[in-house]
């Protein structure tokens, strides 16, 4: 079951929808301009923050199913919604609806997930998903001729301000811990994006994909805490950097007033062609 708890979720939004890639986004509207009430699914939607950012953008009308299997966050997106309704898109006017449903898709089972919809999209989830689920998925949407946009995949680039000798070795265990099984078998982890362009591509789909990295900045401060001390937990789990260098490199992030994090992203956009 998932590890992500919609407190991580919460904290991790603002800095995710500042993050979005606005060149892939962009081409998305652009795509979807003619589409009057799109029919939207969101893969491994947590607490809704894709809805939450992506909405805004899309023509008026939206008819959006948001999949997860963890039951707790679906909850959270249903009350987030419930306490600040979606506006109408601010385009054409006319008003969001939102449905939720439960479902575990590791197995890669996602045409009845999918079924009518105009957009299947997802943030933050292909990283978890293995290169043999990516292509089902790419099945399953290219068989509809669907367009498919994610975002936020992690691509393996990090860095740290102020330096520390062992941010090398921490990048490199905390890749390898991103390719371990997340429930779906081998996790395509940094080699997400890559895997989704080639499963696109060659299923005669166009591919745009551009950086959205997350620059964590006293702007982010608290979510850059949680996210050092979250690193240094998953390389602990490796057993690649010993737990004595592990300590005194969080001492050293946690200890710098200034401190930066960045960590690379990617945005997709799979259009047919
Ligand atoms: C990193 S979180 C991203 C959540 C959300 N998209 C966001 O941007 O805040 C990954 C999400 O995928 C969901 N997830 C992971 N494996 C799944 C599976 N096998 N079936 C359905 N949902 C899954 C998790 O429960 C979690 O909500």
């Amino acid at each position: 079951m998932s590890g992500f708890s919609p407190e991580w979720l919460a904290l991790r939004e603002p800095a995710d929808h500042a993050a979005i890639n606005a060149q892939v986004r962009l081409e998305l509207v652009r795509v979807l301009a003619g589409k009057a009430s799109p029919k939207v699914v969101d893969l491994g939607c947590g607490a809704g923050s894709n809805l939450r950012g992506l909405s805004p953008w899309l023509p008026a009308g939206q008819s959006w199913t948001l999949v997860d299997y963890d039951q707790r966050l679906l909850d959270a997106a249903q009350a987030r919604v419930a306490r600040s309704p979606l506006s109408p898109s601010p385009r054409e006017g006319g008003g969001t609806s939102v449905t939720y449903r439960q479902a575990d898709f590791s197995a890669g089972d996602f045409a009845p997930l999918i079924a009518g919809a105009d957009l299947v999209t997802a943030a933050a989830l292909f990283d978890l998903v293995s290169v043999p689920v990516i292509g089902k998925l790419a099945d399953a949407v290219t068989a509809n001729r669907q367009i498919f946009c994610t975002v936020l995949t992690y691509d393996g680039i990090a860095s740290f301000l102020p330096e520390h000798p062992l941010d090398r070795a921490m990048r490199e265990a905390f890749n390898r811990h991103q390719q371990t099984d997340k429930g779906f078998g081998p996790a395509a982890g940094p080699n997400a994006t890559e895997a989704l362009a080639q499963a696109f591509t060659s299923r005669g789909y166009r591919v745009i994909r551009a950086k959205s990295p997350w620059v964590l900045d006293q702007t982010f401060e608290r979510l850059r805490r949680e996210l050092d001390q979250g690193w240094a937990n998953a390389v602990r789990e490796t057993g690649a950097v010993p737990v004595r260098e592990i300590e005194g490199w969080i001492a050293h992030r946690l200890a710098a007033q200034d401190a930066v994090t960045v960590v690379g992203h990617e945005d997709l956009l799979a259009v047919p062609v």
